[in-house]
This record gives structure tokens, sequence and C-alpha cells, in this order.
């Protein structure tokens, strides 16, 4: 059996993926027209030649528009549902999923419209081809912690339709300690706590989410070789990393896939994991990413494993779900 079929085939979980990152061109225009939104792009190659992304920041500026279609419960099913299908053919056993609900509420629709839509996504996804699937909310960290309480006010009536919280937008001037109190506030909860760190952040920022936030995963964390006394120190807590290859070269955080430090990272005794970030936008879903990293780097069959082994390990499944899928 060759390496690519084995990526291909090998069970695995995605542990970080935005849904919103997941609408395709084809159905934010679709959207669109459904719901009569204006969009500024006249086609879909229009908006597909948008994607030329020189940092961060010039991403998410697209990715907030393209969300601007969403509008409708039926909508939030119909992009999810697309998500799971799509990873259920790269044999995604298991999807732990972000959503964004201030993009949404922010443009007056309803808390309940968002988190309903997705979840009858997930249900559906269950009974259809056996997969499983967790949301995880994430506060934008360009707001302020203000309205990261007032989003988890929201939230609490649907405290049983979502496992966890996240950090994520832009991350530069946008400190861990900026969002202390909200994630205590998460922890007496009981929800599990992840952040985005270390992406163009610097490696303190991953200090911070596991000292002030107490973060049980990293998202990215690719910075952290930088520091290492952190590096030692995520590799003994064992503290896993979500890294997504092809979106660190769409925004620019390594030039090409040859220099990503994937390789080193799992050297340095790592919980690596691969996954998607927002596959409509960086070129593919998580097989893509698992085939053109082992393209670039000298990677095989023993890491293939491993990581795809890591993909459960690093998960939020109890012990008894994660014995199956191992
Ligand atoms: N929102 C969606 N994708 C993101 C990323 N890679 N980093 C920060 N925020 C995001
Ligand atoms: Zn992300």
């Amino acid at each position: 059996e060759s390496l690519r079929n084995l990526l291909q085939k090998m069970p695995k979980a995605e542990l970080h993926i935005h849904i919103e990152g997941s609408l395709e061109p084809e159905l934010i225009f679709a959207l669109a027209k459904r719901n009569g939104v204006a969009l500024r792009y006249a086609s879909v190659d229009e908006l597909r030649r948008a994607y030329a992304f020189t940092d961060l920041q010039s991403f998410l500026d697209i990715y907030y528009a393209g969300a601007s279609v969403l509008l409708h419960e039926q909508d939030f099913y119909d992009m999810t549902l697309a998500y799971l299908q799509r990873a259920h053919a790269d044999n995604v056993r298991h999807a732990e999923i972000f959503f964004d609900p201030q993009t949404h509420t922010e443009r007056g629709v309803a808390f309940s419209t968002v988190i309903d839509g997705i979840h009858r996504a997930l249900d559906d996804a269950k009974r259809h081809w056996g997969m499983s699937g967790a949301l995880i909310m994430c506060f934008l960290r360009h707001l302020p912690e203000e309205d990261a309480l007032a989003t988890l006010e929201q939230a609490i009536p649907h405290r049983a339709k979502f496992i966890g919280v996240g950090l994520d937008s832009s991350e530069r001037g946008h400190p861990p300690e900026k969002f202390a109190r909200v994630f205590a506030r998460c922890k007496e909860l009981g929800l599990h706590l992840v952040a985005h760190a270390g992406e163009e952040g610097p490696p303190d920022y991953i200090r911070s989410a596991l000292d002030v936030l107490h973060v049980e995963r990293i998202d990215h964390g690719v910075r952290c070789l930088e520091d290492a006394a952190l590096t030692r120190r995520l590799a003994e807590q064992r503290v896993p990393l979500t890294v997504c290859p092809l979106s660190n070269i769409k925004l620019r955080v390594f030039d090409r896939l040859a220099d990503h430090n994937l390789l080193k990272l799992l050297e340095a005794g790592l919980l690596v994991t691969v996954n998607s970030d927002d596959p409509a936008y960086f070129g593919g879903y998580v097989n893509d990413n698992f085939l053109r990293m082992f393209e670039a780097l000298p990677l095989g069959r023993e890491q293939a494993r491993l990581l795809a082994r890591n993909s459960f390990v690093a998960s939020f499944l109890d012990e008894a779900a994660k014995r199956k899928l191992l």
C-alpha cells in the first residue's frame, strides 16, 4: 500500500476547523442568492481570486465578509453538513468544530439560529455516517472581553450543545491575558478550554494561554520552537498542538511547505496533530494537508500512524470512545 493511500484511508480526527472557514465560494454565492445578500464580487472566480493573503488579518477581512451570507438556521445547517460530508470522504471519524457566534450575532442573527443549525448537522452526520462531532465556541479576540462575557451568557441555555471554548481572530496585540475572566468562568462551567496561540503571535502568548487561561490544547503553536524551555514544557505536559500546514503557508507563517517546522515539532516530542483550519480558503481539506506535508518533508509511514493516533489522543472524546477509535 502506498503512503498516499495510507494517509487517505487512515481513520483520523480533525480538531482545528472553523466551520465558517469551510464555506466554499459556490455555497457563498448560492446563499447570497437565496437570501438576497449583495456581494462585492461578481462571480465565484472573482471571489476565489481575492484569496491571495499576505497575513492573518488580510484573510480575516475576507472570511468575515464571506460569512455575511449566513442568515437562517438552514444556512448554518447546509454549511456544516457540507463540511461533514467532505470530512467523511477523508475518513474523519470525529471532528471538533469551532464556530464564531459573534461574527453572526453582531449582524443581528440570533445565537440560537447559529448553534441550532450547526448542531442539527452534527446529529445528521452521526446518523448518516456514524461520524461524531462536537462544538467549540470561539471568542473573537479583537473584540473586548465584555463582548465575550455577553456571548457566554447567551450560550448558557445551549450548554449541552457545545463542549468547550476557544479564542481566535487577530492574534497580535490581543494576548490571552485579555480574556482571563471569561476563561475562568468557562472553567467553572466545566467547559474544555483551547486557544489559538503562537500562530503569528510570540511564544509568550502560548505560555500565557497555559498559565493564565489554563487551556488544554494550543491551536497552531508553531512558534513555540523559538523558546526551548517552553518547547520542553509542552512536550513534558503532553499539551497537544493543532497544526494547520496549508493555513501556515497561505497566511505566510512559513514561505513554503518545505520550510514548515512540523517534523521539528515531532522530533521535539510534541503531541502534534494535522488539521485544515479554514479549508475553503486555504486550498485543501485535512487529507490535502497530510498529502502535501508528506510530499514536502521527509515523513513516512511511522509518522503517518503517529499523527493519526495523536488526533484521537488529543481529542476531547472520553477514554472509552478513544479506545474504540485507536
Ligand atoms: N479564524 C479563522 N481561522 C483563524 C486562524 N487561522 N487564526 C485566527 N483566527 C482564525
Ligand atoms: Zn484556526
